[in-house]
């Protein structure tokens, strides 16, 4: 059976990573997450204080890019990939509300975009990859066969999220969850390189009302037609 490339996009918060992860399980592919990668540059430069705290020094951001160094190191225990960050794991810290708080300014910048939509593209190249984010099917992978593109009230998302962050521990009010969510697909919709937006040819997905079996077998059913 010949292995293609799937691009899952859409909104926050819209179970993207849990629907593709388990999508490319079943079908022996690889899994990668796009957002670990914006959300590990993020944390970055908030522990240079380019970002946060009231700073922002995004063009010191961009100089350092060259010495940053990402890589998804495969955990066999939990089954997936985890984010190293110049070699330190950083998959917990990178999902905190606080960086949640500033990753989308990070992504709006040119230079960031241009250093991981080209390892993204790398790491596509053999296809047989399940690659999640808000640009994988209009920029990373514009001749991916198959294109799903996900969407859900900003209620549902940010229930779900808020119910992630609850059972990680975090102190957070669903108020603020909602917001962020919000202003994020804001950002991401409105920014002027590589704006979040569904391919003409993507397939929309709302999973609003839907639960995560029937989210599943739906996109297994769709992902079958293409292969
Ligand atoms: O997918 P996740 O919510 O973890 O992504 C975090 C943020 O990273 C998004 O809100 C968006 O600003 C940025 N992002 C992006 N392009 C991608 C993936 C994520 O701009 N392909």
């Amino acid at each position: 059976m010949s292995k293609i490339t799937i691009a899952i996009d859409g909104f926050s918060s819209t179970g993207k990573s849990t629907l593709a992860k388990q999508l490319a399980k079943e079908l022996g592919y690889v899994y990668v997450d796009t957002g670990a990668m914006y959300r590990a540059i993020t944390l970055f430069a908030m522990r240079n204080s380019f970002i946060g705290n009231g700073e922002e020094r995004l063009e010191d951001l961009v100089k350092l890019l060259p010495k940053i160094n990402l890589r998804f190191v495969p955990n066999a225990e939990l089954g997936f990939s985890e984010m190293y960050l110049n070699d330190e794991n950083v998959e917990k810290e990178i999902r905190t509300m606080q960086v949640s708080k500033f990753v989308s300014r990070v992504a709006e910048i040119e230079q960031v975009r241009y250093k991981l939509v080209e390892m993204q593209k790398n790491m596509g190249k053999e296809k047989g990859i399940v690659m999640d984010g808000r640009d994988i099917g209009t920029v990373v992978f514009p001749d991916a066969e198959l294109k799903v593109f996900m969407t859900a009230s900003p209620q549902a998302r940010a229930t779900r999220r808020y119910k992630e962050l609850l059972d990680r521990g975090e102190d957070v009010l669903y108020k603020d969850v909602l917001e962020n969510v919000e202003k994020r697909d804001f950002i991401d919709s409105h920014r002027e390189f590589s704006p979040l937006r569904k391919a003409k040819d993507a397939i929309e997905f709302d999973n609003s009302d839907m639960g995560l079996k029937e989210q599943f077998e739906r996109l297994l059913s769709i992902a079958d037609r293409f292969i």
